[in-house]
């Protein structure tokens, strides 16, 4: 069992200090204002998940490193976006974190009406997260329906959340848009849920991708307005951007995501992988093979780069592997940035190399994910231990909350039966 893991938290992965700002401004990707912190390094592929899942899933208390909680949307299908955006980050957050990661179905609800499809996602979401290195034995993984309490605390923060907040917040209105034949009332109090996820908690870092910030800084909001109303009670999260925090689809112009369809799935095939890297939009200014290219506005580079984590994989002196070391990897980009500027490497190539890359970066994930598949006993087991846990931090969090509210005390069942269960 992994209960000697635990440890003081060191906010080694970061640029600055819990509660401080820094200036995550990095370029397209970046994304500033209060509230944001940027990850300083994430790992590579080698140090992700190398223990058998499921372990412990239960660990030693008081646990003392500091709270991060990330929502996982049960939508399907996951691509390099949420990869490099949001999982990779999440993962690395593991380390220095307690960290508390829910699959989020009561959010999936708002859009899937069907049980079966949503059991399906559900469980296929644990899978993916376990997959890229989740590792319950460090993290609790758990079905956001489980901890139930988390729609008692929603209720509570809509009472003291401005309905004008949520109406005026863009992701409604895209919402709005996406899906105009099912505006529930759901759709409009997601980020109330959204915080209520994060503050049950008491988690100070949420690592998600950019387009999530605005959910964040909604979160800090909302517990503003409780602890200005009833006493300070919850600290105030701060979101946590990785490495690439907006990362663009085979377009190059627009945010890579499934419902555009310029999306690079994670775990597809090599074929499909190549092929759909192959249908890149590369330097539009580059036309010909001979023609001087600009790496720094090609999104085929700014992937090549994202799959070299160079001041990870150099940190921890880690090497090996189908697709060389660290130092050979940052040696190869610099080489390609230099060829391509020359026009002596053509885009044809340089996606051949990159899709290489990235599979080889991919594969043991693929491999992991088809093993633990053959295992759903064993992801139902994760489910229930994390939701036992997470349920017992939850009760703790709403005896305080019914305490201050005024709201009755009352005794916590402790539900979960895995993703496959009712
Ligand atoms: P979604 O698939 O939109 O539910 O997003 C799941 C997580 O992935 C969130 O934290 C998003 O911010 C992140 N994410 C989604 N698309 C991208 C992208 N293109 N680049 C970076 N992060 C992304
Ligand atoms: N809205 C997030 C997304 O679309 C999912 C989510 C739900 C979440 N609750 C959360 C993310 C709490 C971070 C923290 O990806």
């Amino acid at each position: 069992m992994g209960y000697g893991r635990t440890r003081a938290g060191t906010w080694a992965g970061f640029q600055a200090p819990r509660g401080e700002c820094v200036d995550v401004d990095a370029g397209p990707g970046g994304a500033g204002g209060a509230g944001v912190m940027r990850l300083a390094t994430e790992p590579d592929r080698r140090e992700q998940g190398q223990g058998s899942p499921g372990q412990g899933a239960q660990r030693k208390e008081p646990e003392t490193r500091p709270r991060a909680f990330s929502g996982i949307q049960s939508s399907g299908r996951l691509h390099i976006g949420n990869y490099l955006g949001a999982m990779r980050p999440q993962v690395a957050l593991q380390k220095t974190h307690d960290a508390f990661y829910a699959v989020v179905d009561y959010h999936a609800l708002t859009s899937v009406h069907d049980a079966s499809e949503l059991r399906r996602l559900t469980r296929e979401a644990a899978l993916d997260y376990l997959a890229v290195g989740l590792d319950p034995e460090q993290s609790t993984l758990f079905r956001q329906s489980d901890v139930p309490l988390h729609t008692d605390l929603c209720w509570v923060l809509a009472t003291v959340t401005p309905l004008s907040w949520c109406v005026h917040l863009p992701t409604f209105k895209d919402k709005k848009k996406d899906q105009a034949g099912d505006v529930n009332l759901g759709l409009l109090s997601y980020p109330v849920l959204q915080a209520a996820d994060i503050i049950m908690y008491k988690a100070v870092a949420v690592p998600v991708g950019k387009d999530q910030v605005p959910h964040i800084e909604f979160a800090r909001e909302v517990v503003r307005r409780f602890n200005s109303i009833y006493g300070e009670t919850f600290p105030e999260p701060q979101a946590v951007l990785g490495s690439a925090p907006l990362v663009l689809g085979i377009d190059g112009t627009r945010k890579m995501s499934k419902s555009l369809k310029n999306h690079i799935e994670i775990f597809a095939s090599r074929e499909e992988l190549c092929a759909r890297v192959g249908t890149m939009v590369t330097d539009t200014e580059k036309v010909r093979r001979g023609d001087p290219g600009h790496p720094g506005r090609c999104n085929v580079f700014s992937l090549h780069r994202h799959f070299r984590p160079e001041s990870a994989g150099a940190a921890q002196g880690a090497g090996g592997g189908a697709e060389g070391g660290p130092g050979e990897l940052a040696a190869d980009l610099a080489e390609i940035s230099a060829s391509c500027t020359e026009g002596k490497l053509g885009c044809v190539e340089c996606k051949r190399r990159l899709a290489g890359v990235i599979d080889a970066h991919l594969a043991p994930l693929r491999e992991r994910r088809a093993e633990l598949a053959t295992r759903p006993g064993r992801v139902d087991e994760i489910l229930a231990a994390c939701a036992a846990r997470a349920t017992r931090v939850a009760a703790a969090t709403m005896d305080e909350v019914r305490a201050k509210t005024g709201l009755g005390r009352i005794t916590y069942g402790v539900a979960g039966g895995g993703a496959g269960g009712r």
